[in-house]
This record gives structure tokens, sequence and C-alpha cells, in this order.
């Protein structure tokens, strides 16, 4: 591959891929070209990148040529549109949705954990839910020790997660009830300002949501662990941005608190804080 790469971001005016070009840019990730593409309704609009103003434009299927690696962050069935088009034309995506997750023949990949499913790709890599990729990264490293049979764990869910929208609808609600305005909802059922929502994404006839159960389908491909079981409630907190969830594990070897805090803290990517003072 290039050495500096021409990388895309598909969905590049969204919550999730404003923080894309973030990060490509805060981790000095070497970009030789960075195009930004969106929906039509964005091609006025400019993003900003190491101080320049980049260009929107319209995400086609013809916009991956010369392209070498593109992030998609717009949606599931946008991603099921466009990234077999932007693959066949040699481009490797990296696919933030759940739309390729399961499929055998995409690796799904969380770097600390199974960077090595990567070099099995065939053009789509994708990328675990968020609540699912957080958990793992603390999870994973007691796996490899002591071998978790299940987990029960309930999420404190940002409404960042739903997108930009709802990060919007959350503000417009609490200027509205500060200033004793009758509240408006257009992104969730129901007021999420000063309030919890225990649903997040559809609910399956087992009464588990698509979400919940994405820790255990996804958990499983990842860790490499067919019999891996999770038992997970997934709430709406109202919160701008960052997930947290609260987990209690069960585990095939004895784990003692110090075992475990001395192999968090010897894990790649976590900051240990335990330091209830
Ligand atoms: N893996 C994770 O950690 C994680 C976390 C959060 C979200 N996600 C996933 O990332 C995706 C985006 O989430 P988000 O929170 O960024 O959503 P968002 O804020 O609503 O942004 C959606 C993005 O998709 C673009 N888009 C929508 N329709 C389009 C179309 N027809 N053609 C081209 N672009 C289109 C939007 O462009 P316009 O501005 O032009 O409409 C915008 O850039 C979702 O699939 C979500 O599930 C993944």
């Amino acid at each position: 591959m290039n050495r500096n790469p021409h990388v895309a971001v598909a969905g590049a005016t969204g919550a999730v891929g404003i923080e894309m070009i973030k990060t490509l840019e805060q981790r000095n990730f070497p970009v030789g070209k960075l195009t930004l593409l969106a929906s039509a309704r964005s091609v006025s609009r400019k993003l900003k990148y190491r101080g320049q103003d980049l260009p929107v434009q319209e995400l086609k299927k013809d916009s991956f040529q010369g392209i070498d690696i593109a992030q998609f962050s717009a949606g599931g069935s946008i991603s099921k549109e466009f990234a077999p088009a932007a693959a066949q034309a040699g481009c490797v995506v990296v696919d933030n949705s759940s739309a390729f997750r399961m499929d055998p023949t995409v690796p799904l990949v969380v770097p600390e954990i199974n960077a090595g499913d990567v070099k099995k790709h065939q053009g789509i890599i994708a990328n675990p839910n968020c609540t699912t990729a957080i958990t793992l990264m603390a999870l994973y490293p007691l796996h490899s020790a002591f071998f978790c049979r299940r987990i029960f764990a309930s999420s404190y869910q940002a409404v960042s997660g739903t997108g930009a929208k709802a990060i919007a609808e959350l503000e417009r609600q609490v200027n509205q009830i500060v200033k004793g305005q009758p509240v408006t909802r257009e992104v969730y059922p129901h007021q999420i300002a000063f309030n919890v929502l225990p649903h997040v994404d559809a609910f399956l006839p087992t009464g588990y949501t698509k979400e919940e159960m994405k820790m255990e389908n996804e958990g499983r491909k990842i860790m490499h662990h067919p019999t891996f079981k999770a038992s997970v409630t997934c709430v709406r907190v109202p919160v701008y941005r960052a997930h947290s969830v609260a987990v209690s594990a069960e585990f095939e070897r004895p784990v003692t608190v110090e075992a475990a805090l001395e192999v968090l803290r010897r894990a790649p990517g976590l900051d240990v804080i335990d330091n209830p003072a």
C-alpha cells in the first residue's frame, strides 16, 4: 500500500465522521490526500483538516477511484450500497456500521485484541459496535488470563451514539426545560433530557434489543470465543458523549481483585483508574 495513502471519509459531516477527521490529524496518520464524502445535502460545506478547509463531495459509486482507504460512517444501508463498489475499485474499506460485522468473509477487528484478523480481509474490514468495543477492551485481557464464561452488563450510552441530530436534541430539550417551554421530540420517541431510556435499537422476539445482542455476537467473533455469553441491558442516558458500561463477569479460573488489576494495568490501550478518594 501507498505509504501516504489517499484516504476518504464517507459520512464526513456526521458525529462519527468529524471524530474520524480529528483522529487522523491527532494521530498524525500519514494521509497523502483526504477526500470528504457525504450526502448531496452537504456539498456546499467545508470541513477543517490540518488548518485547511476541505470541500465535502457527494458520495457516489464512482467516488473511490484512486482512493487507498475509505472509512465509512454513513449508516448501514449506505455501507451496503457503496462499500462493495469501493472495495471493487481497489480501496480498503473500514466500515463503522453494523452492515458487515457478522459476515464471515469480513474481519471484525479491535486492534488491541485481534489485529491479526485484518490480514484475512477481502476489501472490507468491520469495526464493532461502540459499547462492545469498549467492553471487550477491558474484558479480553481478563479472558486471556482467566477464561470468561459469561457476563452480565448494563450500559450508560451517550446520545452521540445516535448521531449528530441526537446531540442537538439533548441540547435543545435542556434549553427548553430550563426556559419552561414545552419539550419537542424529533429523534427519540421520549424526552431524553433529564431522563433515561432503557431502549437502544429495535427489540427482538427474545426481549433483548439488537444492540444488547451485539455484545455476545460480536464478542464471540472478535475474541474467537464461540461459547461466550452476554446478558446486557442497554440504556440511553442524557450525556453528550462517551459511553460507560458496568460489567459483572464470571471466569473459569479463580480471580482475585489484585490479579485482575494487575492484568488490566498491563493491557494495551487501557488506563486503570482505581482511586475512589
Ligand atoms: N462503531 C462505532 O463505534 C460507532 C459509533 C457510533 C456510530 N456508528 C455508526 O456510524 C454511522 C454514522 O453514525 P453518526 O453518529 O456519525 O450519524 P450522523 O451524525 O447522523 O451522520 C450520518 C452521516 O452519514 C451521511 N449520510 C446520510 N445519508 C447519506 C447518503 N444518502 N449519502 C451519503 N451520506 C449520507 C450524513 O451526511 P449529511 O450530513 O450530508 O446528511 C452524515 O455525514 C452509523 O452507521 C452508526 O451506527 C458506529
